[in-house]
């Protein structure tokens, strides 16, 4: 049994309106399961081995809900389009380059680096249609340390020749191929991928499907992003009365089938009560609706109603993996749709981006994202002493400051599953303070 008890400001979600707070706290995790957060240690925790980290913030765990790993080679550049002409002119392009197994190695290097030294604990990820380089993603995140999902992409139609899979039937059978060899990973599972409608044949479809019958395979897409993307899909598929029926028609629309649907900024009505009826985690992607000019999701309507919620970072429309970023956008953003469109939805508040950023998204792996008794034990420690202050400020405003102003830098360390990551590639396990070991 690998227990030990960790010693610091713990913050927490209860609920989407509750942060806990305890200061100089204890939380306990025992074969990576949270056993409970106290004010006084419990007689029979005493003896066991204690990280001290008296005086910093101690959080769970961050979920990205929706992000893209070969687009982070080109975050920050092209961000002057909307959706479908940001598709052809920049996206389409990079992802192609993966084909070249020595490129992907590179890339995907990069990326799950900073996967690792980020506050993020589990992803969803897409790669790109490529088998090769999507196993060598999912190799690279195992050793980054993180729990996820990664999804090879399929696309068999409305692509250009260079990244079009060359049928139906194909893009199932390399699906298949890649579901099979992701045998060999232990924290990072398989996901279906299809890019989304205007790019998947029906008959594409409807092989994904039945792949997701046979394996028991969750499901992520894009769904309501943009005006343009959404009349394409409604040309594309005539018997549909809204786009997620164009999912739905193949069962892949929650229910049965666990799924995420990035962005849902201009779903209907009653596209909006088939995701709550069925239990569709919607990924909320503040950073990436902006840049891509997309629209302000109307994310207090979605929390009031008790749909299943968390953030994304949507690199590269997204440019930063931060999901401090992703809180303080998803705020930031919510303000300017009160303003600027519906003053009945108030902007969204630090309780809230806090418990889509942990609880919301880290429900789509289970018991994830709290330190209630009984979750997984993902937690990370910060550390806000750069952001000098004439004056102490109690813990929830020194929260509230590493939403707006956290980066990497501020991770001091991070545990999945109970278990620590190590800030660097080859680094050791954070060292263990205190306590009787
Ligand atoms: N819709 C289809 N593909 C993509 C993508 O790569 N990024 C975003 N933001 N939306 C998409
Ligand atoms: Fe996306």
């Amino acid at each position: 049994m690998r227990r030990f008890v960790m010693k610091g400001n713990i913050c927490y979600s209860n609920d989407n309106k509750e942060l806990c707070v305890i200061e100089n706290g204890y939380v306990v995790s025992e074969d990576g399961i949270c056993q409970g957060v106290y004010e006084q240690l419990p007689e029979k925790y005493q003896m066991i081995p204690c990280y001290d980290y008296t005086d910093r913030l101690i959080i769970p765990g961050f979920t990205d809900l929706h992000v893209h790993a070969p687009q982070y080679s080109f975050r920050g550049l092209g961000m002057d389009l909307e959706l479908l002409d940001w598709l052809n002119t920049h996206t389409f392009v990079e992802e192609a380059k993966y084909q070249e197994l020595a490129y992907a190695e590179k890339a995907y290097d990069i990326f799950a680096d900073d996967m690792r030294k980020s506050a993020t604990t589990r992803a969803c990820v897409f790669g790109t249609i490529h088998n090769e380089a999507t196993l060598l993603l999912m190799e690279k995140l195992e050793e980054a340390g993180i729990k996820g999902f990664v999804g090879k992409v399929n696309m068999d139609r409305n692509s250009p020749d260079y990244l079009c899979e060359a049928s139906a039937a194909q893009s199932a059978k390399d699906t298949e191929e890649w579901i099979k060899a992701s045998k060999q990973f232990e924290n990072i599972r398989p996901i279906l991928t299809p890019r989304f409608i205007p790019t998947c044949t029906d008959e594409l479809m409807e092989e994904l499907s039945d792949l997701q019958k046979k394996y028991d395979l969750p499901m992520q897409s894009h769904l309501s992003e943009n005006f343009g993307e959404i009349a394409w899909v409604q040309e594309l598929c005539p018997d549909t009365s809204f786009y997620g029926e164009a999912y739905n028609k193949y069962g892949m629309f929650g229910n049965d089938c666990k799924t995420i649907m990035a962005h849902c900024v201009h779903s209907t009505e009653d596209e909006i009560k088939m995701m709550k009826d069925q239990g569709v985690f919607i990924a909320h992607c503040p950073e990436s609706n902006t840049n891509l000019s997309s629209g302000v999701a109307p994310i207090r309507k979605y929390l009031d109603m008790g749909m299943k919620i968390g953030l994304g970072s949507d690199v590269a429309a997204g440019s930063t993996l931060s999901m401090f970023t992703a809180m303080s956008m998803a705020i930031q953003c919510s303000k300017l749709r009160w303003r600027l469109s519906d003053q009945e939805l108030k902007p969204l508040n630090i309780e809230e981006v806090f418990y889509l950023a942990t609880r919301g998204g880290g429900e789509f792996f289970g018991k994830v994202g709290t330190f209630e008794k009984g979750y997984e034990f993902d937690a990370v420690v910060l550390d806000d002493s750069s952001l000098r202050h004439p004056q102490e400020l109690i813990v929830k405003e020194r929260l509230e400051r590493m939403i707006y102003l956290a980066d990497d830098r501020n991770v001091v360390a991070k545990f999945v599953n109970g278990k620590s990551v190590p800030r660097d590639k080859d680094g050791d396990e954070t060292a263990i303070f205190g306590g009787n070991q």
